[in-house]
């Protein structure tokens, strides 16, 4: 491996690999000043634009000295108040009360690994080199290390800071960002992903404004209010073409994306855990541990950047086990009985699984003690002697002597207030002294940030799991936290608890998943309210949203496919009229909006399923045949207008390339259409497995696939049609030949 970590005699630092070159200097002053983000220089130690230090007009000099002011220097790691007025990645109090502090280069050093953080997921090593830069503050003896990872495989850079209290007095932080970006003048455009329950993950582009503009979460959860995603866009870019910086962090908790366009137009990006409410109080001799922050610059447009997103999510966050492992096909009981679910129907489903043919059996929601709908019984982990008389182990066991496997649904992080959890610990709550815990979905939430709730819960999901008989757990969590307070913690400490909450979570994850290493966890949030890369590096797959409406859905896998490989995702069949939205659609159409998810199903009661039972079986039969394409392709969106969703798949050997056409709302008289595909070989044969025609690679990327037509007179026998009426959608399966 070549050394892509380089240093000058004059403390320049290069980090080069084929994406990227990342550059920055030690100042004079003992500054680290940003140099250069971008496309792989071949001589990235001599860049050609350098900070230009000059005397402006009101500007407050660094400290005394001439021509230089922080407010207008790009900044590795900034802090407030010595002459930069922007937003700053350091902000903090320290024993004098004040909040100044003054960073400057102390050490550095170069591993060729990729260190792990404490307490927090971090993405995994490899073929990488690690930049260890020490940066201090000698008056208040605070140590901060940046760790910048580069990889010679993957596009991705990875950073995170170490807060270290080297002195004898408490330093109190607010603002401890994992990393700040600070990047030149440019026309950018800003790309976030926003919703809400059944309507996560739209997109929104707007021109980047002067001032700031953030992207948080003061939920508790990373939320489905704004993804922890944000790129900073060239003006105009489209899948194909145009610079792209992207930002992500490996947390599920309170985050910030703030970007912030200064007085002279350069851009501060800041990423992290959000300085709003976080207070951490950090005693002598300890470190405070940021998440790790993630970046990625393309000059190749949306489609460059997520294949280099979807490339590192699958080698480097989510678990090895299940990397290229076909998803189980499925039966979820949620839409087919919600909470009226007993032995005898969940056995009912079984044999109805069985018939259809998919591979397992999930229990959702409604199974333990008391649970009949959702105003009761979160925490108490024991099946409902009434309905299930026999108990889980024996279920699973039956389910399984059917021939599948057996999942089941836990919303461990929640108590309802009628429990007898609740009853015995109601200490045991998110809450603080004097105020009426507030609920959602009826609920409270369990007090993460302490050892003994984390131990219970181990304790009543182990005892499940040990059974031996779960294939599959499906981890809910159902409301925003409120009241965020801990009865463990000391009134000093109480703006902790978010963060705390985040790491016991984590904790409580890890011993799980590392003891039942081949259950296959899904990570769900009332759909996507918590869908990050903190969730996906315990769980390979997440249930991105209640909303199974394919129409709605569409958008959705859309929005989330520009950070999240499909095969991170789930899908399954609901009932038509839709549960969320009332319309009515195909099995095909709904089947076909999650295709390209790694995991597929039904959640569909008896009579639905005796009603479509001959095309839900051919439907199961193509999931199951293709599940292990699913895995560690690449996806490619098309075309995506108000109308009309075309995306492509192309399997991991390349051998097989999928192109799926949603048409929303018929009308007379359209025009045809056509989709280029991509990333083909161009002298290939592709033949259509539909009717054998045989297409070159080059002829489907340069001039296209027509796309079949929506029309109610189907006459001409050379057109390609599609069902006619409204939410149509086809696919096409080319073999390379
Ligand atoms: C919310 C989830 O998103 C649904 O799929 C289902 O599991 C319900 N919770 C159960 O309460």
């Amino acid at each position: 491996m070549p050394d892509m970590i380089t240093v000058s005699d004059d403390l320049t630092f290069a980090l080069t690999n084929r994406f990227f070159s990342y550059v920055f200097r030690v100042s004079p002053e003992g500054i680290l000043e940003h140099l250069h983000y971008g496309g792989p220089l071949c001589e990235p130690l001599d860049v050609a634009v350098h900070h230009i230090r000059t005397q402006r007009s009101v500007a407050s000099t660094f400290q005394g000295g001439h021509y230089f002011s922080l407010g207008d220097t790009p900044q590795e790691f900034p802090s407030f108040g010595t002459s930069d007025y922007r937003f700053p990645a350091l902000h903090g109090r320290n024993s004098d009360g004040n909040t100044i502090f003054s960073l400057r280069h102390k050490s550095h050093e170069i591993v060729t690994r990729k260190p792990r953080l404490k307490r927090l997921p971090s993405a995994r090593g490899g073929s990488c080199e690690t930049l260890i830069i020490t940066l201090e503050d000698p008056l208040h003896k605070l140590e901060v290390e940046l760790l910048y990872t580069i990889y010679a495989e993957q596009g991705v850079l990875v950073r995170a800071a170490k807060f270290s209290n080297c002195g004898e007095k408490e330093i109190q932080l607010q603002h401890a960002f994992s990393s700040a970006l600070d990047l030149p003048q440019d026309d950018y455009e800003i790309l976030h992903l926003h919703g809400t329950w059944a309507r996560e993950f739209n997109e929104e582009r707007i021109d980047m404004p002067k001032g700031r503009f953030v992207v948080d979460s003061a939920r508790g959860t990373s939320s489905a209010a704004h993804n922890p995603f944000l790129a900073l866009l060239q003006k105009g870019t489209t899948e194909d073409f145009g610079r792209v910086y992207a930002t992500t962090l490996i947390y599920s908790g309170n985050f910030a994306l703030s970007v912030e366009r200064g007085e002279f137009e350069d851009v501060r990006l800041l990423a992290g855990i959000n300085p709003f409410n976080f207070h951490w109080r950090l005693k002598p001799g300890k470190t405070f541990c940021t998440p790790e922050a993630l970046h990625v610059f393309t000059d190749g447009g949306l489609r460059a950047m997520s294949h280099i997103w979807h490339d590192f999510v699958r080698e480097k966050i989510t678990p090895k086990r299940f990397k290229d492992t076909p998803r189980p096909t499925y039966l979820n009981t949620w839409e087919a009985a919600y909470f009226d679910v007993d032995e005898d129907k969940v056995l009912a489903l079984a044999d109805k699984a069985t018939d259809i043919g998919v591979d397992m059996l999930v229990l959702d929601d409604g199974w333990f003690e008391g649970r009949r709908d959702d105003t009761s019984s979160l925490g108490d982990w024991v099946a409902d002697a009434a309905r299930f008389p026999s108990g889980i182990p024996s279920l699973a066991r039956r389910v399984k002597e059917k021939g599948l496997k057996f999942g089941i649904w836990f919303e461990p992080e929640m108590v309802n207030p009628k429990s007898a959890l609740f009853e015995a610990h109601p200490e045991w709550i998110l809450h603080v002294p004097g105020r009426t815990p507030s609920l959602g979905r009826n609920q409270l939430t369990l007090d993460l940030s302490r050892n003994d709730v984390v131990e219970y819960l181990f304790s009543q999901i182990d005892a499940i799991l040990s059974c031996g008989d779960i294939d599959y757990v499906k981890w809910d969590m159902n409301r925003h936290m409120t009241e965020v307070g801990s009865a463990d913690l000391p009134r000093n400490r109480q703006r902790e608890v978010s963060h705390r909450y985040i790491l016991g979570l984590y904790k409580l994850l890890k011993r799980l998943t590392k003891k039942y290493p081949n259950v296959l966890f899904e990570n769900c949030a009332s759909g996507g309210n918590r869908f990050d890369l903190g969730m996906l590096s315990f769980m390979p797959q997440g249930w991105v949203s209640d909303m199974c409406d394919p129409v709605g859905r569409l958008e959705i896998i859309n929005g989330a496919s520009y950070l999240y490989p499909l095969d991170t995702t789930a899908a399954y069949i609901g009932p038509s009229p839709n549960h969320q939205n009332g319309r009515v659609s195909s099995v095909q159409t709904r089947f076909l909006a999650g295709v390209f998810c790694a995991a597929r199903g039904i959640s569909l009661n008896e009579a639905d399923i005796a009603e479509h039972y001959d095309e839900l079986i051919a439907w199961m039969d193509f999931a199951k045949k293709s599940g292990a394409d699913m895995v560690g392709g690449r996806f490619d969106r098309l075309i995506r207008n108000g109308n009309e969703v075309c995306w492509q798949y192309t399997t991991q050997d390349k051998r097989t390339v999928y192109v799926a056409y949603f048409h929303i709302l018929s009308a007379p008289n359209l025009p045809f259409r056509r989709a280029r595909l991509v990333g083909l070989e161009p002298h290939a044969d592709y033949m259509l497995v539909e009717d054998g025609a045989r297409y070159k690679g080059d002829a489907l990327m340069q001039n296209g696939l027509p796309m079949p037509y929506v029309s109610t007179d189907q006459v001409r026998d050379t057109v390609r049609y599609m069902e006619k009426g409204d939410f149509s959608s086809y696919l096409f399966t080319f073999k390379r030949g």
